[in-house]
């Protein structure tokens, strides 16, 4: 069998220290300046203090319409309200993928004053015809995100799609979303098939790994890759742990203000006249 293609590195970026909520402070990846959005993608928000100052104050009452937030916690306590009904407690290692749909009002608050809180934020585009679905939870603990063991040394969390035979508990047909945590020994490497024609990337959250070519990528800096079949990572001389995130293209038009991402401007016109109206 031959060799599949190895994915270049087609982009090399650090994020972006800001503040979101009501004063949480964080580091967005996708979505700034730099990298608006990476299809079908529209933002990265990497939170991690163990100061109380910096998450506090948390993200109060807050209205979505148009796309998914996918909440992946690694460390700390958060719990999070809507206006539907639904409650819950984001807690180590657990994952909420929402579904906003045709729209929710929430608040996604810390349940600590001290301690490590720490995790990621993706925002994933929905296309036109789910853009006013129902809002729908994928909710998962720690225990119900399945790992695979690859090879010795290997260790991945599989949250959306597969590893050999461990597939992860995210279903969307839309975009068929990668998302997998993947934790590396020294020197160790992963390899993973991403199909052809997926936008994926891989974040460095913790030690240094060396990608296709590019030696020395330390937590911190985005990787997005070029065309191909498979992704290939390689440990440092430290443990690594980084996410890699793929998803199909929607390759629709994005209009977008604030949390509402729609396709025309008409239709975050009418978001915000729905979300006026009380409408969510
Ligand atoms: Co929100």
């Amino acid at each position: 069998m031959n060799q599949p293609a190895l994915r270049p590195v087609a982009r090399r970026l650090r994020g972006m220290a800001t503040s979101d909520g009501a004063g949480v402070r964080l580091t967005r990846v996708i979505g700034t300046p730099q990298l608006p959005d990476l299809d079908p993608f529209l933002m990265l928000d990497e939170f991690g203090s163990d100061k109380p100052g910096d998450y506090i104050a948390g993200f109060p009452s807050h209205p979505h319409r148009g796309f998914e937030t996918v909440t992946y916690m690694l460390d700390g306590r958060m719990r999070h309200k809507d206006n539907h009904g639904n409650e819950g407690l984001l807690t180590p290692g657990s994952v909420q993928w929402m579904t906003a749909g045709r729209g929710i009002v929430h608040s996604e608050m810390p349940e600590q004053e001290e301690g490590l809180m720490r995790g990621f934020q993706l925002w994933v585009n929905l296309p036109a015809k789910d853009k006013m679905t129902a809002p729908q939870y994928q909710e998962f603990s720690a225990d119900r995100i399945p790992e695979a063991y690859p090879a010795d040394g290997v260790r991945v969390k599989v949250i959306a799609g597969r590893v050999g035979d461990v597939v992860g508990p995210v279903s969307q047909p839309a975009t068929d979303p990668t998302y997998l945590d993947i934790a590396l020994e020294p020197d160790k490497h992963f390899e993973h098939a991403v199909p052809s024609g997926h936008n994926a990337f891989a974040y460095v959250y913790q030690g240094v790994a060396s990608v296709a070519g590019e030696d020395v990528v330390p937590k911190g800096d985005l990787l997005v890759f070029g065309s191909g079949e498979a992704v290939r990572i390689t440990a440092g001389g430290v443990p690594v742990r980084l996410i890699l995130v793929a998803g199909r293209p929607l390759n629709e038009p994005v209009a977008r203000h604030g949390p509402f991402v729609m396709n025309t401007r008409a239709e975050i016109m009418q978001a915000f006249a729905d979300y006026n109206e009380g409408k969510f």
